[in-house]
């Protein structure tokens, strides 16, 4: 059995259920919503943050889920959803999930309202059922999102990034979602607060994991069903290369920086930097800091007693850094 296999055996039910719930909570009387809709659905992720949600849920409960359980892992996969289609917007990338992403499709303008109508139908599945403790956590998750995506951004434009700035980046645009899936998950079937906050800091930790690995797939030219290599094209600067810029000689950092800055579009040039940053050492600083992130992440799973869900929770945070895409 591979290993997502295994990670979905002890959720299996829950997460055919997921996926029936996940699609009705799209429909539209709008056509074309949900004709885009139905595009969505069909080209689905990896759905690692409900397999969180319902992991976390068992793993705190022994086994059993509630219908809020279920309610809190879709708005989240609906705002992951949205956020991917207003990411792919704010990036100007083309493919998402190996297709064509909403925004080549149908431009721009529709791929924003579409992220607004999947964010707004999350918010309201969660209002329309009295879920407000599950909503808080998502919300400041979304605040978040926004900040971490507008921070990068303001960064990118300066090009003035320090590692610490990078994690706080990464913590908010990513983290912070896995993080509230996991609190979500544990919030749903328990009141101990500690128990929700130990699951929340757990998520958050194998989020950062899960953002440099994100980040690492774009110096590769695996097929991972998006582009590789836009990060420096969009002035993105990610782990690898920020290590590489405080590592080089002065004259090396000049080179780099102005390559970004004035080059950044030219797919020579932007080759050229990929390799200086790999030929540095970049990659393997990068990957050392995200088993860190996962050392210390499983490092919380051990305050829980031994269980099949707890197992899965392992896979699942080793899948984080060993996944093909
Ligand atoms: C992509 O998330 C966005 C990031 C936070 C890096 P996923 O890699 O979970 O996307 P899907 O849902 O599987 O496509
Ligand atoms: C993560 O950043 C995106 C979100 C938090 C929505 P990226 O821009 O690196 O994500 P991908 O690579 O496009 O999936
Ligand atoms: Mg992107
Ligand atoms: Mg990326």
């Amino acid at each position: 059995m591979n290993i997502t296999s295994q990670i979905k055996q002890p959720i299996f039910d829950e997460m055919e259920l997921f996926e029936k719930k996940f699609y009705e909570s799209m429909t539209s009387q709008v056509a074309l919503l949900n004709r885009i809709t139905y595009y969505i659905v069909n080209r689905k992720g990896k759905q690692m943050r409900p397999m969180f949600v319902f992991l976390t849920a068992k793993m705190i409960s022994g086994g059993t889920v509630e219908e809020r359980t279920y309610r809190g892992a879709c708005v989240i996969e609906l705002i992951h959803t949205a956020t991917l289609v207003h990411d792919d917007v704010v990036d100007d990338s083309n493919r998402r999930r190996g297709f064509f992403s909403i925004n080549a499709l149908w431009k721009n303008k529709i791929a924003v309202l579409v992220g607004d109508y999947l964010l707004s139908k999350g918010l309201l599945l969660s209002i329309d059922h009295g879920d407000f403790d599950l909503l808080r956590i998502i919300s400041v998750a979304v605040r978040e999102m926004s900040e971490g995506e507008l921070l990068q951004i303001e960064k990118a434009r300066r090009l003035d990034i320090t590692e610490e700035v990078y994690y706080e980046i990464i913590r908010k645009k990513t983290a912070t979602l896995i993080a509230a899936c996991c609190a979500l998950g544990a919030r749903s079937v328990s009141d101990n607060e500690v128990v929700v906050e130990q699951m929340r800091k757990f998520g958050e930790l194998i989020g950062m994991a899960f953002q440099i690995k994100d980040d690492l797939f774009d110096y590769t030219e695996d097929a991972i069903g998006k582009p590789t290599g836009i990060d420096i094209k969009e002035q993105k600067m990610t782990l690898p290369l920020i290590h590489v810029l405080n590592t080089c000689t002065t004259k090396e950092k000049s080179w780099l920086i102005n390559s970004i800055k004035n080059h950044n579009k030219d797919k020579k040039r932007v080759k050229e930097v990929i390799a200086f940053v790999v030929n540095n050492g970049g990659l393997s600083y990068a990957e050392q800091k995200m088993i860190d992130f996962q050392q210390e992440a499983l490092a919380i799973l051990e305050n829980f007693p031994t269980s099949d869900y707890k197992s899965a929770l392992t896979l699942m945070v080793n899948y984080v850094i060993e996944r093909k895409k």
